[in-house]
């Protein structure tokens, strides 16, 4: 961890003016899970931790925990111990009693014109069960070991995630964006024997193979040192075949064909301790290596759960609507776990949502009566930039809606809150990450007023504090900026880094641990990583990523990740990754590249850098521009100064540039840059 971060987005963010608060309406409080103030003062600190019990007793346990928190080995904090319980059965077989035909997720396809699958409890039960009878039976999946998926927006994710949740499998789903390569490094660091894959799926209106991203994945596992046993291949069109790629005999099978001989089979749940790790979730980090974040399946479920119910305000009969992709940690919480925890409906859609007009997402809406919808600030900008009018034109009406990812700008939250939400949806803006399981920060919808731009405070039981780089407090209302931390451990946290504890400690707990051999969670600050500011009310707003991580579109990209991509080019010598101000993703890439002596710089080693990172990592890091330059500016013991490359970017001040070993080379990059953009 830098302790004077040299570049950072919170340095490039736009510091937008104090705003107004907007209250929610009268109609929305009176029928609000949480609209009674006594909910805040039980989860005051003064209750910590027995407050999460509330959240706990959402679900149904095997065993009931004796200790809340477990602190005797910080910071793995272990939540409910001594509990048992399993995550599928909870987010399944109990609702059947009531519920069973019921939509547990109503599934929209691509084509516009293909028909919508309302698959019930009763259905997603028996869909569960085949296919963890088929992972137990076909592949020797037990207890503890580790499947990785690369599946996209179809419910066969949320029944591959929710069979391995049945077995007590440990569940890694890779996005399905990133890349062949990508996904193999992620499979050889969990040591997964079995991918789940499907041939193909619809983008922008295009069947898309994807099955040949399962063959380099295998060889990029391989090349780890690590071999995959069993490759599971679902058919988008069962019984066609849409991919190029072969299959691969003893290796790759159509799950299809496979499931036949499971048709029927019921497995019982297995009954897990509440700290077992329930799925893997890679996030970007400060080096190339990508962390497996752990998380477990008692804490992780209760906060999703709870979350779910008093800040996204789901009811069982509500139709609710996260148009994230399950490929990320939103999806995993608030599309699968936490609203079918909640016995509700959860509407998945496999097409993005622009396509094949500005329209689309709420003529879904209108059509399946959602009424809590759920997305991120770029899906938001870009809704509004190619249809600022569509909502107006359908007929449906949102109670609640939520923002998640990145910071949104306070114009175009009014429009999100105007347009969108036809001025009747209460919005939370939650600020939160892939570590920490649920949301962190943001107004409690029918009692906190919302206020654009600020994220709200520390939602219950969670207290966060802004720190200095010295680890002094920064005081509400003093308009300065600082490191955003937790000071206390909360059910849905992370439990460690796949395989990787002690870089678990470095990144989130060393910055601020007051006292290493302390079992005082009041020693271990969270270290989350995000610069904010926080007004004399309380709310904070988030200002954008402190470390080496650029947060493009929502999706956490590491920068040490994009330059390892771009130096696979063998003309390359050096190259830096900096954050861009963007209008639509909110954060854009550009590459700075120098090349190897004897190069001349051209347009086609442009276009190999970029495709060197879209096949590394996936198409959503492609930059938005790279640039060959002569030289980096660097500082005499030779470190890249991305501070200096990051202002020419942006166009802001570069700071001190005294001490450059090369200090002429900012005015040459400065001149080509600006002049070509
Ligand atoms: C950013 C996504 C401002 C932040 C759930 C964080 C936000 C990173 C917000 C985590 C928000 C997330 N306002 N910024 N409401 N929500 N972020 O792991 O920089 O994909 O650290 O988790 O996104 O991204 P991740």
């Amino acid at each position: 961890m830098t302790t004077q971060p040299e570049l950072s987005e919170a340095q490039i963010a736009v510091h937008w003016r104090e705003e107004g608060y907007y209250p929610p309406t009268p109609k929305f409080v009176g029928q609000a899970n949480a609209s009674e103030p006594a909910i805040i003062e039980r989860f005051g600190e003064v209750n910590f931790p027995e407050c999460f019990k509330e959240y706990a007793d959402l679900l149904s346990w095997d065993s009931y925990w004796h200790t809340t928190l477990d602190t005797s080995d910080p910071p793995f904090w272990k939540w409910f111990v001594g509990g048992r319980l399993n995550a599928c059965y909870n987010c399944v077989d109990r609702h059947l009693e009531s519920s069973r035909n019921k939509a547990a997720l109503i599934w929209v396809p691509e084509p516009e014109a293909a028909p919508t699958q309302v698959i019930t409890y009763q259905e997603l039960c028996r869909r569960i069960n085949e296919f963890a009878a088929l992972l137990q039976g076909f592949c020797g999946v037990r207890t503890g070991d580790r499947v990785t998926f690369h599946l996209p927006m179809v419910p066969e994710l949320p029944v591959a995630m929710l069979a391995c949740a049945r077995l007590g499998a440990i569940h890694s789903e890779v996005f399905g964006g990133f890349s062949g390569a990508a996904c193999g490094g992620r499979i050889a660091d969990s040591g997964s024997n079995v991918l789940v894959t499907m041939d193909s799926y619809y983008r922008n209106g295009e069947l898309v193979d994807h099955k040949v991203k399962a063959d380099e994945a295998v060889e990029a596992a391989r090349a780890l040192g690590h071999e995959v046993e069993k490759v599971l291949v679902w058919r988008r069109h069962p019984g066609e075949y849409a991919s190029e790629a072969p299959m691969v005999a003893g290796r790759d099978f159509f799950v299809d064909e496979v499931l036949r001989e499971y048709r029927g089979k019921l497995v019982e749940p297995v009954s897990m301790p509440a700290e077992a790790p329930l799925f893997l979730m890679y996030t970007s980090g400060t080096t190339g290596r990508p962390k497996g974040c752990q998380h477990s399946t008692g804490g992780y479920l209760a906060y999703v759960a709870g979350t779910s119910k008093y800040y996204q305000d789901i009811h069982p009969e509500d139709t609710y609507w996260c148009a994230a992709d399950i490929g990320w940690i939103t999806g995993h919480s608030y599309i699968v776990y936490g609203p079918l925890a909640l016995g509700t409906t959860s509407v998945m859609y496999e097409g993005v949502p622009t396509y094949p007009d500005a329209g689309r997402v709420w003529r879904i809406a209108e059509r399946l009566g959602v009424n809590i919808f759920h997305t991120a600030p770029t899906t938001i900008r870009m809704l509004r930039k190619l249809g600022p009018d569509e909502p107006s034109k359908y007929g449906y009406h949102f109670k609640h809606m939520t923002t998640v990812g990145e910071p949104i700008e306070p114009e175009v939250w009014r429009w999100y809150y105007d347009v969108v939400g036809k001025g009747e949806a209460a919005i939370v803006d939650t600020w939160w990450q892939t570590e920490t399981g649920g949301f962190l920060g943001s107004t409690l919808p029918a009692l906190q007023p919302m206020k654009p731009g600020s994220c709200g405070p520390g939602v219950l039981g969670v207290y966060p504090v802004i720190y200095d780089e010295d680890g002094a407090v920064i005081e509400a209302g003093s308009e300065r900026a600082g490191n955003i931390c937790i000071r206390n451990p909360w059910p849905g946290i992370f439990q460690t880094i796949w395989g990787q504890p002690e870089r678990f400690v470095q990144i989130y707990y060393a910055k601020y641990c007051r006292d290493r051999r302390s079992r005082d969670w009041r020693d271990w600050p969270y270290f989350a990583g995000d610069g904010a500011v926080q007004a004399a009310d309380g709310y904070f707003r988030i200002l954008g990523r402190v470390d080496d991580v650029i947060n493009v579109a929502g999706h956490r990209l590491g920068t040490k990740e994009l330059e390892s991509a771009a130096l696979t080019v063998s003309e390359v010598a050096e190259a830096a990754a900096v954050p861009v101000m963007d209008d639509v993703r909110g954060r854009a890439v550009e590459m700075y590249v120098a090349l190897k002596p004897g190069f001349a710089p051209d347009v086609s080693l442009e276009d190999k850098v970029s495709a060197a990172i879209v096949h590394e990592i996936g198409k959503i890091a492609r930059p938005k521009n790279v640039w060959l330059v002569a030289d980096m500016p660097k500082t005499r013991s030779g470190k890249i100064m991305r501070r200096v490359i990051a202002g020419i970017s942006n166009f802001t001040d570069v700071g001190d540039v005294s001490t450059l070993a090369n200090p002429e080379i900012v005015d040459d990059i400065r001149h080509r840059v600006q002049s070509e953009k």
